[in-house]
């Protein structure tokens, strides 16, 4: 390989590759032994593709490295460079995470004989995030906001409105809405990164402070995001936020999961199973009309497992026009239980993936990509289609602010807001039970 480095036939991207090469074997050498890092300590000088790795116990690691740059957007207004962290474990799974709204880029896990495929859609790099974020094609999908932290408010506030102690006007960029915190908001900011390693996991602590008055909120949020990766196959998101004024709040990550893997095709086949006796309906601007519905008797019933395609064509009574206001589902279920609790499962029969989801939220948004139209490509090199992927956005109720019957999404000085929610895989096989 040295040979290689100093041939003067070699083109310079093979040269290029083989530095990469060099460079990330060397610093996964890293702590072996003295000799192991001297020699990561001259790769570096040749190469800006640094690998950085934090080393846990037992097969345990997680590695950086360098992205590409954001492009100045407010509210820093300031071009920023952005990194792509690896959390691995010893037991198949590895999670990529770009600290350039806290994205959840690849979620690769196997399935029952093993076989490891990326279970999250997502882009093969930095620019194809920005684009979509930050100036999605007209006619195209719009902002997927694939796998990203989203804040301050996660999902709709009505109207671009809502009161606390004064009334506060935020910009609507969805319809007559504020969706998903508002335009540049949580998912676009290049967030602090804070890689660690653990005896049982490695972690990505994330932060982000939110200025006062940005997109109309009121006060200072100061947000910690924690991505932890364990030896179980599950991945931690923790949430906390403290405000300078009185303010609302609602994060959640905003990952689409195909169980078969991203850019397979549709859904339709994999089953699901939320946790929720009820649902929230909304108006045709998907905004809940305040009402909480029981799930019995209407496609929303997802008690037991269900194939997500089963019902999702249905147009008419007893739930009214749900399906057809939100082209798909793209709602609110109503979680039994409190605390940390089971949300939803889904399974995919073909590959044996399972996918369990726990949260202290009150509430899921299960989102069946019904706004896929095909115009994006994913890693794998095939477009995303409708229902090619769905979220489960653990979180409050949408257009809680305007609900005084929600659970209240207020966060006032002195308060610390919290919430967890945990993605854990394993795989089904042949009607077995669940294991991995
Ligand atoms: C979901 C939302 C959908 C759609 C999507 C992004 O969270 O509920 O209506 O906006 O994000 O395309």
């Amino acid at each position: 390989m040295h040979h290689a480095l100093h041939s003067p036939r070699r083109s310079a991207s093979v040269v290029l590759a083989l530095v990469l090469a060099a460079t990330v074997a060397a610093a996964l050498a890293v702590g072996a032994s003295a000799r192991a890092s001297r020699s990561n300590h001259r790769s570096k000088s040749r190469s800006h593709s640094v690998q950085k790795v934090v080393h846990g116990a037992g097969g345990l690691s997680i590695t950086s490295q360098p992205w590409g740059t954001v492009p100045a957007h407010p509210p820093l207004n300031q071009a920023l460079p952005a990194s792509l962290y690896t959390l691995s474990n010893a037991h198949q799974m590895t999670v990529k995470i770009t600290n350039y709204g806290g994205v959840v880029q690849s979620i690769w896990v196997p399935d029952r004989r093993g076989h490891v495929k990326d279970v999250a859609l997502g882009f093969p790099d930095l620019q194809g995030y920005v684009t979509d974020f930050t100036n999605p094609p007209a006619g195209g999908s719009g902002d997927t906001y694939f796998g990203a932290i989203i804040g301050r408010y996660a999902n709709r506030i009505a109207n671009g409105k809502f009161a606390l102690d004064a009334v506060y006007t935020l910009p609507q960029n969805n319809g007559p809405n504020t969706l998903h915190g508002g335009p540049d908001a949580y998912n676009t900011q290049v967030w602090n990164a804070t890689p660690s390693a653990g005896p049982h996991s490695v972690s990505l602590k994330l932060t982000y402070t939110d200025p006062d008055g940005y997109n109309g909120f009121p006060g200072q949020v100061s947000n910690v995001v924690t991505y932890t990766l364990t030896q179980d196959n599950a991945l931690h998101i923790d949430y906390s936020a403290t405000t300078t004024k009185s303010t609302v709040i609602n994060l959640t990550n905003h990952t689409y999961f195909n169980l078969a893997g991203e850019g397979s095709g549709d859904v339709f086949g994999q089953l699901l199973q939320i946790n929720a006796d009820s649902f929230t309906p909304t108006n045709a601007n998907l905004i809940p009309t305040g009402q909480i519905v029981p799930v019995a008797g209407t496609p929303f019933d997802f008690r037991t497992l269900k194939p997500i395609g089963r019902d999702i064509h249905s147009a008419g009574a007893p739930e009214g026009n749900q399906l057809v206001l939100a082209h798909g589902f793209d709602h609110n279920w109503v979680l039994n239980g409190s605390g940390m609790k089971l949300a939803a499962v889904a399974e995919d029969p073909s590959s044996g993936r399972v996918l369990s989801t726990y949260t202290t939220e009150p509430g899921v948004q299960f989102y069946s990509g019904n706004f896929l139209v095909g115009d994006l490509v994913g890693p794998s090199g095939n477009t995303y289609r409708q229902s090619d992927g769905f979220t489960l956005e653990t979180q409050h109720y949408p257009d809680s602010p305007n609900e005084s019957t929600f659970p209240t999404t207020r966060l006032d000085p002195g308060q610390t807001f919290t919430s967890s929610t945990i993605y854990k895989f394993a795989t089904a096989g042949g009607g077995h039970g669940h294991g991995h």
